[in-house]
C-alpha cells in the first residue's frame, strides 16, 4: 500500500534538503526574478509570504513551456513574482501575452515597475480591480491557454465559473489553482494539525473545500490534486 503513505519526507531536515536539491536540479529562475523576490521580502516583510515559493516559480516556468502556453491569465498578481516567472517562460514566443490582475494598487505598482525593468512589459498587462469584474472585460483577449488562480480564496469558485462561462480558458487548456490543501486544514482541523491555530488559514477552509468539491465533480473539466507546495489543483478543460 505504498501509494497510500501521504508523508513525502520523514522530517523537516530531509524536506529542506530535498527542496534545495529540487531547486538546484530544476529549470533555473533568472537572477532578476530571484532579486525581485528578495526585494519583495525586504520591502513587505511577512506579507511577502503571499508570493509563490522559488521552487513553485520554477514549476510555473516549466509548466507554461510544457503546455506550450502562449496566452496566460493570472488572477492575483501581488508584486508580480509569479507573473515574472510566466514572462520568462513566454518571452521568446511571438504574440505571447500575460494578463494579470489585483485589487491592491500599491503592490500592483511594484509589479508594473518590475515588468518594465525586466523588459517584459510589452507582453505583461496588469489590470487594477477585483477579479470578479475584471474577468468580464477580458473576453476579447481570450481564450487563454493557462490560467493561474491565486487571489482571494472566497472568490475561487466564482472566478472559476466565470472563466469557463466566458470561454476565457481554451478547450484543452489548464487552470492551476493554488493553496487548495491549505496547510492540510482541508482534511484535518484537529490538534494533530499544527496550523489549527492559524486563524487566517482556517477562515479560508470552507471556501476552498467548496471549490475543491465543485471542480472535482464538474463534468466540464478533469482535475488532478497535486500535494506539493500548499496544494495545487490542475484543472483541464475538456
Ligand atoms: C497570494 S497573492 C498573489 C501572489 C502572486 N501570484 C505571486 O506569487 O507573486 C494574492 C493576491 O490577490 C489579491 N486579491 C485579493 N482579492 C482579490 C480580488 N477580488 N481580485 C483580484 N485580486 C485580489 C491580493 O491583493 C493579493 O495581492
Amino acid at each position: 500500500m505504498k501509494d497510500e503513505i501521504a508523508v513525502l519526507y520523514p522530517n523537516e531536515t530531509v524536506s529542506m534538503a530535498i527542496l534545495k536539491y529540487c531547486r538546484e536540479k530544476s529549470v533555473p529562475l533568472p537572477e532578476h526574478i530571484n532579486k525581485h523576490a528578495e526585494l519583495t521580502e525586504k520591502e513587505l516583510g511577512d506579507k511577502s509570504e503571499m508570493m509563490v515559493s522559488r521552487l513553485q516559480a520554477q514549476y510555473l516556468v516549466w509548466t507554461a513551456r510544457s503546455f506550450n502556453a502562449k496566452k496566460i491569465l493570472e488572477v492575483g498578481c501581488f508584486t508580480g513574482f509569479s507573473a515574472l516567472a510566466f514572462a520568462e517562460a513566454l518571452k521568446d514566443i511571438d504574440g505571447a501575452k500575460i494578463v494579470t490582475m489585483d485589487i491592491n494598487e500599491e503592490t500592483g505598482n511594484i509589479a508594473r515597475k518590475a515588468f518594465q525593468e525586466a523588459g517584459v512589459d510589452h507582453i505583461v498587462s496588469f489590470i487594477l480591480g477585483p477579479a470578479e469584474t475584471t474577468l468580464a472585460g477580458l473576453v476579447a483577449e481570450g481564450p487563454f491557454d493557462l490560467v493561474f488562480l491565486d487571489a482571494n480564496k472566497d472568490g475561487y469558485l466564482t472566478c472559476f465559473n466565470t472563466i469557463l462561462e466566458l470561454g476565457l480558458l481554451r478547450q484543452g487548456g489548464i487552470l492551476i489553482a493554488d493553496n487548495v490543501l491549505k496547510k492540510g486544514l482541508i482534511v484535518n482541523t484537529t490538534d494533530q494539525n499544527p496550523s489549527l491555530s492559524d486563524d487566517y488559514a482556517m477562515g479560508k477552509v470552507p471556501y476552498i473545500k467548496e471549490f475543491n468539491t465543485a471542480i472535482a465533480n464538474d463534468p466540464r473539466v478533469e482535475t488532478f490534486f497535486l500535494p506539493v507546495f500548499d496544494g495545487l489543483a490542475l484543472v483541464r478543460l475538456l
